[in-house]
This record gives C-alpha cells, structure tokens and sequence, in this order.
C-alpha cells in the first residue's frame, strides 16, 4: 500500500488474520501505518524510481490517499505492475473536474458545476444560478475540507486560484444532510454494498457517521446503494469506492464526490458489520469473494477523535473503558495537532441515542474537552 496513514494502518490490521504480506511506502517512519508495518520503504511517492522500486515484488499495488501522479501511475501500469483500482478509475477519484464530468456523461445526479477561470468567471457562474453562495473546490489535493471554500462575493473568490490549480464551481446544495454508499468491487465483477450512512462533518471534517442512516426510505436507501454499484461498475473501480451523497430537502440525492480505498464513512463497520471496509478492499485487490456487508447491530455510531490536547492519555483511557466497556476505541498513533484526526471510537446498540451519547462522550473525554 502506498501512503502510510491511518487507513493503511487499518488495512494492515485487516490483512493479518488472511496471513496476507502487507508492504508499506511511507513519507516517514513516525506515520500512523510505519510505525506498526514491519516491512516499511521510507521514500517519496512523488518520485517514480521509489515507486518502481517499492513496486517490485508485490503481487498487487494499492492506495491509502489519491495523491500520487497519475503519469507516474500509467509508467507502473506500463511496466507491468498490478494497480487496483486501476489508473482509469483512480483518475476519477483525483480530480474532482474529471470526477464532475464523467457522472454527468454517465447520468448521475451532481450539483450544478464547471469549472472556472478566475474571480470574474465565478460571478458568471454565480449569476447563471441563483447567485452568491457558491462553492470552490482545487480539483485536486483537497482533503478534510482543505480545498472548498464557500464564496459570497467577486472579492471572495482570489484564494482559490492562488494554487495554480484547475478550479471547480458548484452550486451551494441546501441540503437536508450528508449520506454515504461504500460498496466494494473486485476484479471478477464480484461487488457488495454496505447499508447507507448518514454523515455529519463540523468545519467541514466528518465528526459522526450512523450506519444505518436513520429513518432513510427503503427507496432512497435502494436507490443510493444502486447508485453507488453502478458508478464502480462503469469506472471499473476494484476495491472499496466511497459515494458521498448530499440529500436534498425534497428527497433526492446528488453524489458530492467519490473516493476510492476505504474512506471513514466506513470506520463503523470494523466493529459494526461482518466484513469490515479494510478486509473487503484487501480481498477486493487480491480478487477473493468479498465478504457479507451485514450488519452486526441495530444501530452502530463512529465518532471522530480530533487532536485537542490531552492532559494523559491513559487516565482517558481508564474512565472511558471503565464507564463503557462496550466502546471500540481505534486510536492511530498520530501526533496531536488541533482540529487533526486522530483516532475514532465506535458504538453499537439498539438504543441510537445511548449509542451516539456514549460516542459523543468517549471522544470528547480523549480529546480533552470533557473530563467527567
Ligand atoms: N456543493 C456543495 N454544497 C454544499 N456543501 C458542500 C458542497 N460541496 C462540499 N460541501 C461541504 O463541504 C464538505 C467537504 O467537501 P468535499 O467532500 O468536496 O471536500 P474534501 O475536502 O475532499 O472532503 P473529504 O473530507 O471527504 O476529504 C462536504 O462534506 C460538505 O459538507
Ligand atoms: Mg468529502
């Protein structure tokens, strides 16, 4: 796997129990995945001579981010190397213009969009709808919300265009909230589809997700996880693929962008459903059958744990063990910065409430904001 953050750590931790040989390129050895892989290359992925060499051996290359240079991707494929998902698919998941396109070609439903030139080519945009708001997104490079503004004026719009990226202008959807389809794809054509989740971000970063989404039709629930199998089938996507969804107030759903590897819209299924994210992508890219997307529980919350500052993370962890022994606490081993995700908790149970206030509370008390 290349990228050594926490989705590589927990992909690494799915493969042990299939005795699967995991190998790992990271920037450096204190990322979240380096620090538990054991057979670790520290090295750049910008550069393809790293990749090359890291390349050589493995049966099976596959991602934990969509930052690495699609030429360099296509000089991998071109030298034999088995990427998963494949360059054509992966393109779609690193350029939210090429994303755009390929959707509404295919038929699927998206915010209004192009992309745009500079601040005076924004307020056309604007003026061609309903106006100011409206969203910029760099079409590549965004993660957590780094990478989308909302823009209110002319004189708003300067900042996105300092990067030198291609600009993307959305309409600001009105949405009634935020949903996510995780399905899985192999090779074989084999795919299976996770129940629909409701997703809430706070400054723009997931804080919460609740597998199932509560009170979501069948109908809607059908036809997102449709949706969802249809766009990996047509981009020929082989591993996990993320579909984040808004639903709009009159019931219909946009799908806001795509990821391809497992996304933490599906941190809920390690301890929520039979087969978790992790252990499907890496069936997935080795081309195995896929595992059952069940649920385990009514109801399973995962609550994010940002960077806050910790007083003592072992006296968190006694009160939070010792007054919830049901809780799952993933922890990633990274540095605490502000605002950074550091780790989640998931909770189960057949009582939401109970299940979204003991999440609520564990990650609040390892944060550092509560402490009773
Ligand atoms: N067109 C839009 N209308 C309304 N809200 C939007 C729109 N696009 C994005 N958002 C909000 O901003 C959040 C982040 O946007 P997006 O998912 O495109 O960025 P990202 O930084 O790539 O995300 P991620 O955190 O998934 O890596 C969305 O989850 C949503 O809350
Ligand atoms: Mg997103």
């Amino acid at each position: 796997m290349v990228g050594g953050g926490q989705l590589a750590r927990m992909t690494h931790e799915a493969g042990i129990p299939l005795g699967i040989r995991f190998k790992l390129l990271s920037d450096t050895p204190q990322d979240s995945a380096a620090q538990v892989v054991s057979d670790v290359v520290i090295g750049d992925y910008r550069d393809l001579e790293t990749l090359r060499a890291f390349a050589q051996g493995c049966d099976v290359v596959t991602f934990d981010h969509e930052h690495v240079p699609a030429e360099h991707l296509r000089a991998l494929e071109a030298d034999g190397v088995v990427i998963r998902p494949g360059i054509e698919a992966l393109l779609h998941a690193q350029d939210k213009g090429v994303m755009r396109e390929r959707l509404y070609e295919a038929g699927v439903p998206c915010p209004r969009h192009r992309i745009v030139a500079d601040p005076e080519d924004v307020a056309r945009f604007a003026e061609e709808g309903d106006g100011f708001p409206v969203v910029l997104k760099t079409v590549r490079g965004g993660y957590d919300g780094k990478g989308v503004w909302v823009v209110r004026s002319v004189e708003d719009a300067a900042d996105p265009f300092r990067a030198g990226v291609p600009v993307l202008a959305e309409e600001l959807v009105d949405f009634a909230r935020e949903l996510a389809a995780n399905v899985v794809r192999s090779p074989h054509g084999q795919a299976v589809a996770y129940p629909v989740v409701e997703s809430i971000q706070v400054n723009g970063v997931c804080d919460t997700v609740i597998a199932p989404a509560p009170g979501l039709s069948e109908a809607l629930s059908a036809q997102a996880q449709e949706l969802a199998l249809k766009i990996a089938a047509e981009l020929g996507v082989v591993g996990h693929l993320a579909v984040e969804l808004f639903e709009t107030k009159d019931g219909r759903i946009l799908v806001n962008e795509l990821a391809m590897r497992p996304h933490n819209s599906g941190h809920w299924t390690q301890d929520g459903a039979v087969t978790s994210q992790f252990a499907n992508h890496v069936r997935a890219v080795l081309d195995l059958p896929l595992g059952a997307p069940n649920t385990r529980a009514k109801w399973t919350v995962m609550t994010n744990v940002l960077g806050g500052d910790y007083p003592d993370m072992y006296a968190a962890y006694l009160h939070c063990m010792a007054r919830d022994p049901g809780l799952k606490i993933h922890m990633y081993g990274k540095g605490v910065k502000p605002g950074r995700k550091v780790g989640h908790v998931n909770t189960y149970g057949d009582d939401l409430a109970d299940v979204r206030e003991r999440g609520r509370h564990a990650a609040d008390y390892l944060r550092g904001t509560i402490t009773e």
